[in-house]
């Protein structure tokens, strides 16, 4: 495949950045006439920001399967779509040709569609990182159902939050999933889910643990059983359902400052070309090499770079079942090495928990077929950064910072391979598309450079969340309202005298504990629901490996039993109510929370205290009782 649209030189870049920003319709819609539509669209942008209410491509009709499967048949069916590394490096891996996985979509889209799944349907995919989880996206998208696919880690009772509020009525999911020396019994987690959830009509359940679960009658069906069905028929091929450029593609939770996660929806025709469109020109991919993210499929950053947007341009996606330091901390570098992988997209996390194994995991491998290095996230600090650049890149590999949310649906700031500069934690550029501002307390827009602020986005980007599954009024207080005609990232950053951006994190009560997002509202709520707790505080503190960590403050009443018991009971509640996520790595017992007069919680002082600041704690004059500021301090627990 070539890319029309690849970015070669900074100039370019910098001609590429103007236009889309003056003139995005003619911009994206020369990018999208590189994709296979069943019928081309009417209008390429309509959009506001106060509804917000934003079309991309309409009137356009496609199935974004026909983009990342059929087109690539005639010239590339033989080469690797999907390489498939297991947890357990002694168990075979696996390749999917592009002709291979097209072959099993269509066999899986009829596996749905024999058990009733229809265009708009939205189905729950819980599953390890194996190739039937991307078979499973992807014949959702080939049918025209919208997938909603939940992370591994989280809890029975995340997953029936989530089934309620997309109203899913269809599952897919495996007995259970290897996570390093770990088994987790995925169908099990599912069968608890379901309690609350009777609407579920069918679960298909693939076989990957051979660990014992529960098949009900009616209800739960085999993966394998299903497969064979369509095998008795000749395997047929599946006619992709047509869609329109706005139809729902799939939708993914995520957490927010304040109640349940929001259900992010993303759109079939600016998803596809956006992620198409920046996995080129920031990894600046090259036809035939191997393309290594290591996030996993439950998260915005395996949907875009390790399904949709590699795929759609014939690329060759590696997915890792495993963690990267189980059996050792060797195995990404093993990886690596096994199949030449040229360009490796991991977290700031995974890169500083393998920094903390020292040099040795890294002796003998050769690593030379590195040529690209990506992070996203986090910010990455600069030690990280430079540990990744010497010791994995060896200085060859540019690295880039990629920016961005699962509401933005691809990268927004970031450097391209070798193109524009890279400075360590920096983000750096705008992609074209993205017109990012900054803006001060007040809601003014922050000119000039050398300056900091919450990041805002100015102009519409084809894959912007389109809206919030079921709530559009969340959509629009959540991301729309801060700022008039803005979309608010719920992030600060600064730019620098070159005007390249820094994130320097999250602004909201929102954490990110290891690149996950978790919203402090939610795991207060968690810990809230044990019995004995009066009320709970959580903020973030700085954390070596995790990024930050979770520090709970817990006012409690009658303790059963020892506090060293309590805390574990209260981990424990969190972990059932939302996952072992959101486990609190710190829980301190307090005598009251620091409140103004009005009853708000002063997050400040705490987040103070949890950052091991004792002195200096700010006005604490307007406190309802100030004492408790003094004693919180005293017991401050020491990381
Ligand atoms: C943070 C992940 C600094 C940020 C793709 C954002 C980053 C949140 C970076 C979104 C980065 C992501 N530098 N911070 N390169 N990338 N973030 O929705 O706070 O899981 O708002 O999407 O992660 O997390 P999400």
């Amino acid at each position: 495949m070539s890319y029309p649209y690849q970015i070669s030189s900074y100039e370019e870049y910098q001609i590429a950045w103007k236009k889309s920003i003056e003139d995005p319709a003619a911009f994206w819609g020369e990018v999208a006439s590189s994709f296979t539509w069943r019928k081309k669209w009417d209008n390429v942008l309509s959009w506001n920001f106060t509804e917000p209410n934003v079309k991309w491509f309409e009137g356009g009709k496609l199935n974004i399967t026909e983009n990342c499967l059929d087109r690539h048949l005639e010239k590339s069916g033989s080469m690797p779509a999907i390489i498939w590394e297991p947890n357990n490096p002694d168990e075979h891996h696996r390749i999917l040709t592009y002709n291979q996985l097209h072959f099993k979509v269509n066999q899986f889209s009829h596996v749905l569609h024999n058990n009733g799944v229809r265009k708009g349907d939205r189905v729950c995919i819980y599953m390890g990182m194996i190739p039937e989880l991307a078979i499973a996206v992807l014949a959702c998208a080939r049918v025209g159902a919208i997938h909603s696919v939940i992370f591994g880690g989280f809890s029975a009772q995340s997953i029936a939050d989530r089934l309620q509020d997309a109203k899913a009525e269809f599952i897919v999911t495996c007995d259970g999933a290897f996570r390093g020396a770990k088994d987790i019994p995925l169908k099990n987690v599912i069968d608890d889910a379901l309690i609350a959830c009777p609407f579920v009509k069918r679960t298909i359940v693939l076989t990957r643990t051979r660990t014992p679960v529960s098949m009900i009658k009616g209800r739960d069906v085999w993966w394998e059983d299903e497969i064979h069905k369509v095998e008795t028929l000749g395997n047929p091929a599946f006619p992709a359902v047509e869609m329109d450029a706005e139809d729902p593609l799939f939708i993914l939770y995520t957490s927010g400052s304040t109640g349940k996660p929001k259900g992010v929806v993303h759109t079939c025709g600016g998803y596809m070309v956006y992620t198409n469109y920046t996995f080129v020109n920031v990894f600046q991919y090259k036809p035939e090499e191997v393309h290594f993210c290591t996030a996993d499929i439950g998260w915005i950053t395996g949907h875009s770079y390790i399904v949709y947007g590699p795929l759609s341009a014939g690329a060759t996606s590696l997915l890792f079942e495993g963690i990267p330091t189980w059996p050792d901390a060797g195995r990404f570098w093993d990886i690596v090495d096994k199949f030449k992988v040229n360009i490796l997209y991991t977290a700031p996390t995974a890169i500083r928990s393998l920094m903390a194994f020292g040099l040795g995991p890294l002796h003998g491998k050769q690593l030379d077929s590195l040529r690209v290095l990506g992070t996203v996230g986090e910010p990455i600090n600069e030690e990280a950064w430079h540990w990744y650049d010497e010791h994995v890149g060896k200085r060859r590999c540019p690295i880039v910072d990629t920016w961005w949310q699962t509401e933005t649906g691809g990268v927004m700031i970031s450097n391209l391979a070798g193109i524009t500069p890279a400075k360590p934690s920096f983000a750096t550029l705008p992609l074209p598309g993205v017109d990012p501002v900054l803006v001060d307390e007040n809601g003014h827009v922050v000119e000039g450079n050398n300056v900091s602020g919450n990041l805002c986005l100015r102009s519409p980007w084809p894959s912007v969340i389109r809206t919030t599954y079921g709530d559009h009024d969340r959509c629009k207080t959540n991301y729309f309202s801060a700022y008039p005609e803005l979309y608010f990232t719920g992030d600060g950053a600064m730019r620098d005298e070159n005007g390249f951006y820094r994130i320097t994190g999250r602004v909201d009560d929102v954490l990110n504990v290891s690149g996950h997002r978790i919203g402090t509202a939610e795991v207060e709520n968690a810990i809230n629901m044990h019995a004995g707790v009066v009320e709970s505080a959580v903020v973030g503190y700085p954390h070596d490996i995790k990024g930050q960590g979770i520090y709970a403050y817990v006012v409690y009443g009658h303790m059963h039993g020892d506090e060293e018991l309590t805390r574990r009971d209260i981990a424990y509640t969190v972990s059932r109510i939302i996952g072992p996520i959101a486990r609190p790595d710190k829980i301190q017992f307090v005598m009251g929370l620091p409140k103004t007069r009005s009853g708000k919680i002063m997050r400040r002082i705490l987040r103070k205290i949890a950052e091991g600041e004792t002195e200096n704690l700010g006005d604490t004059s307007t406190l309802l009782e100030p004492q408790v500021v003094q004693e919180i301090s005293n017991g401050r627990l020491i990381h």
